[in-house]
């Protein structure tokens, strides 16, 4: 028995146990860090080349090109390979509206419509390089608009459907887009999101845009400007069946997708083509195992990166069968979700700790009622997942049979990182841990100075060696990204996490280390939201921090300082509510909003957010032997006080 069996015989066991010694993992992660080269060009051949690459890494700090000289298109992965292929009359799309509405999309099915967009996208004017902003609700369209932007090299730039027109104008000029391509509604718990209108709004300020087309959806009635708008379906008519991919550099930018930082403005991530393609398929295979019988549902929204990574590319890339869904969870009953899964027979299923801990809220009864035997495998991602939420989720919707793969990873990171991969062998799990790092991913935790802790301490995470699945960089903002994300520990990647390595060599992801909130999984930047708020007239000074909450996990509270002739009411509570979510999206919607006189700030100036994080959270608030007026400390905290 080797040392390492040894030591999972003799440790102190887990509940949960997919095990077998680790042998095959280590070999591979060695094998992965040892010969690099090696193992990439292995694995690289997931992807089909049009011309193959030459050399596998261009590490040029900070800055990491992979499988340099290699040609190819994304959409031919997803699309052209399967047609060609005994794939042709798969299943490709399970799709399900939230109206009850449902269409089954085979591999044939999603050539012919993404070859038909590609066609409609090349008629408008958009080619290689044109940065197309998308603003969809999760019909198949998201998918066919995505993969047609890939197939005449456009790069897309997708918006969640809950962000707000300022948000859109914003995105759309920072990455200067040609067209947006948005529906003229979508459905949310009953009601009709108005998406065109919102862009309607939007538009108004963002002179790059050319062209807005239009997919008819819900029957909404929306004006169209005929300078400007286009009906899909006008243009379908005519579009051509067959569109040459086109065979794009494996560096060139495959999308933007803007997403929260320390800074005030989002920042629109860039990631490549090749390196991207290579990461997200390997990355699935590994932690959910799929096979062709699989029948996958990731229930992000395309919005996040969850979706571009786990809905449009990887599975589609893989040829796998999935299930996506319009609407919200709950709509219109709670168990719609476990509905879906009985309907189509799920074997994988991955979800968010959020989603888990709100039917947690409603009972394992509604689970119960439907028939969740052919699910294998369940994921969980964005947030730490609490243990008591995967002991749940392990026991009503696994029924102690599926292991559940915490995966840790971000927006910038392209896929997974650290999560369990019962696809390369099973090991221990420990609800709360996301585990071990894939192979290639060299993570270590630190102090503030960047030293390695021991075990059980809790620093920062750093990942020393590029992966895949890294980032081109930061559309636009090339110093922001040496300083957001290397200059910390120099030489590193810098993620914003606290970590923690225990004596068994697992990591525990325990949160930003950052100003960053993370409601409902989804990330937000206390600066966005204040910047927002000193954007309204009422204003005069606006600090925001989180609290934890049971079902979302983090939640928003703002203090803010109001403007002399300014009377404190509720009125200006909801119209403050209002503004952040005209300003941001609904998920920029605040918790609680707290009027104090002052913010509690240093000798120097800078906003104690550690106090007010104290206020927030209702725990004794430490040292304020620096603080500039501890009376604003105690009459924030009496304004909280007031709310309970
Ligand atoms: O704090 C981590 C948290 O989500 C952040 C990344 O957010 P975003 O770019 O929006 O991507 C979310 C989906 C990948 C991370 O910095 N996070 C994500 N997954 C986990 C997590 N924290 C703990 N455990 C996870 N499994």
């Amino acid at each position: 028995m080797s040392t390492e069996e040894k030591k999972f015989e003799t440790q102190n066991l887990p509940t949960k146990t997919y095990f077998w010694p680790l042998k095959r993992y280590q070999d591979l992660y060695n094998s992965a860090l040892t010969d690099s080269e090696g193992f990439w060009a292995k694995h690289s051949d997931v992807l089909s080349w049009e011309k193959p690459w030459e050399k596998v890494l261009d590490w040029n700090p900070p800055y990491a090109r992979w499988f340099v000289g290699g040609k190819l298109n994304m959409s031919y992965q997803c699309v052209d390979r399967h047609a060609k292929s005994w794939r042709k009359s798969k299943v490709a799309i399970y799709w399900e509206g939230e109206n009850g509405d449902t269409q089954t999309i085979s591999y044939s099915d999603l050539y012919e419509n993404v070859n038909r967009y590609a066609s409609v996208l090349k008629k408008l004017g958009i080619g290689k390089g044109d940065r197309v902003t998308v603003y969809l609700p999760m019909i198949p369209e998201m998918v066919y608009i995505l993969l047609a932007c890939n197939r005449v090299g456009a790069i897309h730039n997708v918006i969640f459907s809950g962000f707000s027109s300022q948000s859109i104008a914003d995105r759309v000029n920072d990455s200067g887009s040609k067209m947006v391509v948005t529906a003229s509604g979508g459905h949310r718990r009953g009601k009709i999101l108005p998406l065109k209108e919102i862009v309607d709004e939007a538009v108004k300020s963002t002179p790059s845009v050319e062209h807005v087309l239009v997919i008819k959806y819900t029957g909404y009635e929306v004006v169209m400007d005929p300078a400007r708008d286009v009906w899909a379906h006008d243009m379908l008519k005519d579009a051509d069946k067959y569109v040459a991919p086109e065979a794009m550099d494996s560096t060139d930018p495959l999308f933007i997708l803007y997403t929260s930082g320390t800074t005030g403005k989002p920042k629109g991530i860039l990631h490549g083509t090749g390196g991207y393609g290579v990461w997200a398929c390997n990355t699935l295979k590994w932690a959910f195992k799929p096979t062709d019988e699989s029948v996958f549902w990731c229930t992000a929204d395309v919005g996040w990166i969850t979706g571009h990574t786990y809905v449009v590319y990887a599975p589609l890339a893989l040829g796998l069968t999935q299930v996506i869904y319009e609407g919200a969870p709950d709509y219109p009953s709670v168990d719609r979700w476990w509905e879906i899964i009985d309907k189509y027979g799920v074997s994988i299923f991955y979800t968010s700790p959020t989603a888990i801990r709100m039917f947690m809220r409603h009972g394992e009864e509604l689970p119960a009622k439907h028939n969740l035997g052919t699910l294998e495998m369940l994921g969980s991602v964005g947030e730490p997942i609490n243990p008591e939420a995967w002991e749940w989720y392990y026991k009503n919707i696994g029924h102690e049979n599926c292991p559940i793969s915490d995966t840790w990873w971000q927006t910038e990171t392209g896929g997974f990182m650290i999560t369990p991969c019962p696809g390369i062998q099973s090991f221990p799990l420990k609800p709360g841990s996301a585990t071990l790092p894939l192979p290639g991913v060299d993570p270590v935790v630190v102090d503030a100075e960047g030293k390695e802790l021991p075990a059980n301490e809790i620093g920062f995470i750093a990942i020393r060696k590029p992966w895949p699945g890294i980032m081109l960089g930061i559309y636009n903002g090339d110093e922001l990204y040496k300083k957001t994300y290397w200059s910390r520990f120099p030489g590193w990647y810098c993620p914003g996490d606290f970590s923690m390595k225990d004596s068994d060599g697992y990591l525990w992801l325990l949160g930003r280390a950052d100003e960053v909130i993370k409601v409902a999984g989804h990330r937000i930047s206390t600066a966005e939201l204040e910047h927002a708020l000193v954007g309204h007239s009422s204003v005069a000074e606006a600090a925001v921090a989180s609290r934890p909450d049971e079902v979302k996990g983090e939640a928003i509270v703002v203090f803010v300082t109001l403007k002399k002739d300014v009377e404190a009411s509720a009125d200006v509570k909801r119209e403050l509510t209002h503004h952040l979510r005209t300003a941001i999206g609904t998920i920029a919607t605040p918790e609680e909003i707290i009027f104090v006189e002052k913010l509690p700030k240093t000798r120097s100036g800078k906003i104690m957010r550690r106090l007010l994080k104290a206020v927030a959270n209702e725990v004794p608030i430490g040292d304020t032997t620096t603080l500039d007026d501890e009376t604003s400390v105690n009459e924030a905290r009496a304004a909280f006080d007031e709310l309970l």
